[in-house]
């Protein structure tokens, strides 16, 4: 049965985008290009290329009527509707999911983090997701600068903690922005306390599933990138513009 389980895509492209000034003075910094396309359209494809169909954008601040210009119903996706939620202010990114509860309706979801970009599909994470059946997911991709990032320490195939943007890392590997969780993520988040960067974080609600004894992860083999700094954005539209640019058989198994 578990098999049959549906997943619903949450993408979060909401906060201020303040590491993007002034790019962002004016505008969503999910609306900002990279490359050939606005940021927003990648963790829409990758939601859509691992037959999730059911999609909600939470967005905020001064644009979010630009996504609705720009997105509409999500038919240049094959969509036959997208779901909008408005996050008033930058509580963080686990409030920005909990805008996302109604939408989820008990149902499982797999959580984008917009500005984040990834070189292949992520459908077999989102399979072996699925057989898991409950709890929650992460994916983690070895960097050479993990003191930017959520870092995992990890013993054997066991998350033992993550830890937010630490000082000293225990490990080279960074928690992308692709989470998957079960419905008691929003129990979780109900019960967080903001963090003292006064957000509520995401980290924390791993950290609870990693309590539970309820997380898995898997490393990553492509590349992955954010977008959310001047040197990310710059490095995100290089790598899409290779991708783009490699004859198509390139891109099968790597
Ligand atoms: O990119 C992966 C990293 O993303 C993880 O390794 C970290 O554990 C995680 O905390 C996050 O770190 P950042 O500091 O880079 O997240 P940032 O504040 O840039 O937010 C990432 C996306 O989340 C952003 O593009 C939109 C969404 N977001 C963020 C905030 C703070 C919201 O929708 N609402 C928010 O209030």
């Amino acid at each position: 049965m578990c098999c049959l389980m549906k997943i619903k895509g949450v993408i979060l492209a909401g906060g201020l985008g303040t590491r993007l000034h002034p790019l962002t003075k004016v505008t969503n910094k999910h609306l900002l290009p990279v490359y050939h396309k606005p940021m927003i359209f990648y963790p829409i494809e990758t939601l859509v290329d691992a037959g999730i169909k059911d999609i909600m954008v939470v967005t905020g601040g001064n644009n979010a009527g630009d996504f609705l210009r720009l997105l509409g119903n999500g038919k240049a996706f094959g969509l036959r509707h997208l779901h909008y939620a408005y996050q008033e202010g930058e509580g963080g990114i686990a409030e920005a999911l909990s805008l996302a509860e109604d939408f989820a309706d008990e149902d499982p979801v797999c959580v984008v983090l917009g500005d984040n970009l990834i070189e292949d599909s992520i459908r077999p994470y989102v399979e072996a997701f699925r057989k898991q059946g409950r709890g929650a997911k992460i994916l983690l991709k070895e960097v050479s600068d993990p003191q930017r990032f959520g870092v995992a320490e990890l013993n054997g195939d066991r998350v033992v903690r993550i830890f937010e943007k630490p000082k000293s890392p225990p490990s080279p590997f960074a928690v992308t922005g692709f989470y998957m969780y079960d419905s008691r993520v929003f129990e979780i988040i109900r019960g967080l306390e903001p963090s003292q960067r006064g957000e509520l974080e995401i980290t924390d609600v791993n950290n609870r599933f990693i309590e539970w004894n309820e997380m898995t992860y898997d490393i990553l083999k492509g590349w992955w990138t954010d977008a959310g700094t001047i040197e990310s954005l710059h490095r995100a539209a290089n790598l899409v513009s290779e991708k783009v640019s490699r004859p198509r058989t390139a891109q099968v198994g790597c």
